[in-house]
């Protein structure tokens, strides 16, 4: 994609929503430092604000991210312009195209409610602003496969698919990129990653946080909708696909595509919903509200690698922990040589989120006389994970034209065929305690393959010690800890 155009300007509607507050200005301070941005940026908005409001709106939302850096923001302020207006009125429009001032590939943001995305894009087509526009839409993309596809198809009267990116702000960040990466760019991962080999696969996405004053949004949503059918299928997704044949984003794409197609509806009673107790209590939450804020699946993969290898993924609100992990548990030695019943099988762990971590779960023997073992968990990379701009780095690629990492027609509809069986409160609803890891059903559901495994706590992960270079381990006269790097970070 080195030749496609870059975009000339950058059109955001929405900008003075949540989502720009919190995510949006963060990004374009980034892309102006590091990535030298010098487009304009049009925001668009219906506030009844103008450019300087705009610019305040700008400096406040990098001061709440803690991001502010007086020079950068001089800079951005220069790039930005404002349009205020009705997104139904036609004249909104045709002040955005004097605002584009002769830039003709503009990439228009859509920071909106899906059921405006029609209005907008028709709304730029007759004002000259789509020819040869790139479009990013942000999720929900639909609430259905029946909504995903018409929304597909209106975007299409309109656009190419190539100029359009769905974004998915997980697939910017940089540890669920290099779970691509590491997968790929190894070789020892490949033969044990099969039905062969993996006894079964954990996904887990838990916030020890509420709904935050997201009710109302929330209400349209539930967790189903909100996560497991984006983010959570989009991991697993990057976790199972084959090798793509190059680098070309495109062909990232056709693999990614092909591991959804194999990924089986998910039976409702293979899927357990819970609602924190407190829930309809919060603002713009219906009393009687029969919307999950937690969800625990299993699912398969009916593809020969996979088959009947099972994926559990769980996901909620107020639970213990915050944390994002995969967890590849691989079976046992085909003999038990060394009795050892109270060790843990091997593993992979994939920390993506807040910390990142990349380790792998071992047995090895303890120091003595006896042959006994021990559970260690090598770690191969580890880092705070602070600092990680998903939305930079999509907003750039996007420029850039770069499709790679944005959920294409295809992949968006299959993730909804596979939750399409949950979707409309198909399965039981049950409480959960704020602070627990969801209702007991959600064991229950694990119970025929063991247990959920639990997630590494902050604490725990600065505990595990960094692998350290070899020299510097002889140098402290310590080459025998070159063998193997930290102590058992479970449990
Ligand atoms: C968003 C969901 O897409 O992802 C939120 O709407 C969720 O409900 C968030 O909290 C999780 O993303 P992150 O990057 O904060 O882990």
């Amino acid at each position: 994609m080195a030749d496609a155009p870059l975009s000339d300007a950058l059109v955001f509607f929405g900008a003075t929503g949540d989502l720009a507050f919190k995510q949006i200005f963060p990004a374009l301070q980034v892309m102006v430092v590091r990535g030298g941005l010098s487009i304009p940026i049009i925001g668009v908005a219906n506030a009844g604000w103008g450019l300087e409001r705009f610019r305040q709106r700008a400096r406040e939302s990098l001061q709440a991210a803690g991001e502010f850096d007086p020079e950068a923001f001089r800079r951005l302020c220069q790039l930005l312009r404002y349009v205020d207006g009705d997104y139904r009125d036609t004249s909104t429009f045709a002040r955005v195209h004097e605002a584009l001032d002769g830039a003709e590939r503009p990439l228009h943001y859509l920071a909106i409610p899906p059921s405006l995305f029609g209005t907008v894009v028709e709304n730029l087509a007759w004002s000259n602003c789509l020819a040869q526009a790139r479009v990013v839409v942000e999720k929900p993309f639909g609430r259905d496969l029946a909504s995903a596809r018409a929304l597909n198809a209106l975007l299409h009267r309109f656009l190419p698919e190539s100029a359009i990116f769905r974004i998915d702000h997980y697939l910017g960040k940089e540890p669920v990129q290099n779970l691509l990466f590491f997968r790929f760019a190894n070789v020892f991962l490949e033969p044990i990653w099969n039905l062969e080999h993996v006894r079964m696969v954990q996904v887990t996405l838990s916030e020890h946080f509420g709904v935050r004053g997201r009710g109302a949004f929330y209400e349209e949503v539930g967790a189903i909708r909100d996560v497991l059918q984006n983010h959570l299928l989009q991991i697993v997704g990057l976790l199972t696909m084959d090798a793509p044949f190059c680098k070309a984003p495109e062909s990232l794409r056709d693999e990614k595509a092909l591991i959804f197609k194999a990924m089986r509806a998910i039976d409702p009673a293979a899927a357990v919903r819970g609602q924190y107790r407190g829930y309809r209590k919060e603002p713009g939450v219906s009393p009687a509200s029969q919307v999950e804020t937690f969800a625990a699946v299993r699912m398969f993969i009916d593809s020969w690698r996979w088959a009947d290898v099972p994926f559990y993924i769980r996901t909620g609100k107020f639970l213990p922990s915050n944390a994002t992990e995969v967890f590849v548990e691989l079976y046992h030695p085909p003999r038990p040589i060394f009795e050892e019943p109270s060790l843990a099988p091997n593993f992979v762990r994939f920390r993506l989120g807040p910390d990142v971590l990349i380790s792998i779960g071992a047995r090895a023997k303890k120091p003595g006389g006896l042959m006994r073992g021990e559970d260690v968990e090598l770690v191969a990379i580890q880092s705070p994970g602070a600092r990680m701009q998903p939305y930079a780095r999509l907003l750039g690629d996007a420029i850039r034209g770069d499709v790679s990492l944005f959920a294409r027609q295809e992949t968006v509809e299959e993730a909804w065929r596979v939750v399409e069986p949950l979707l409309g409160n198909t399965s039981p609803l049950y409480e959960y305690e704020p602070g627990t890891w969801g209702p007991p059903e959600a064991e229950t559901l694990i119970a025929p393959h063991g247990h959920w495994r639990p997630v590494l706590s902050p604490v725990r992960l600065a505990e595990v010690p960094r692998a350290a270079h070899p020299d510097e381990l002889r140098r402290a006269g310590q080459e025998e800890a070159v063998q193997g790097v930290g102590p058992a970070a479970i449990h």
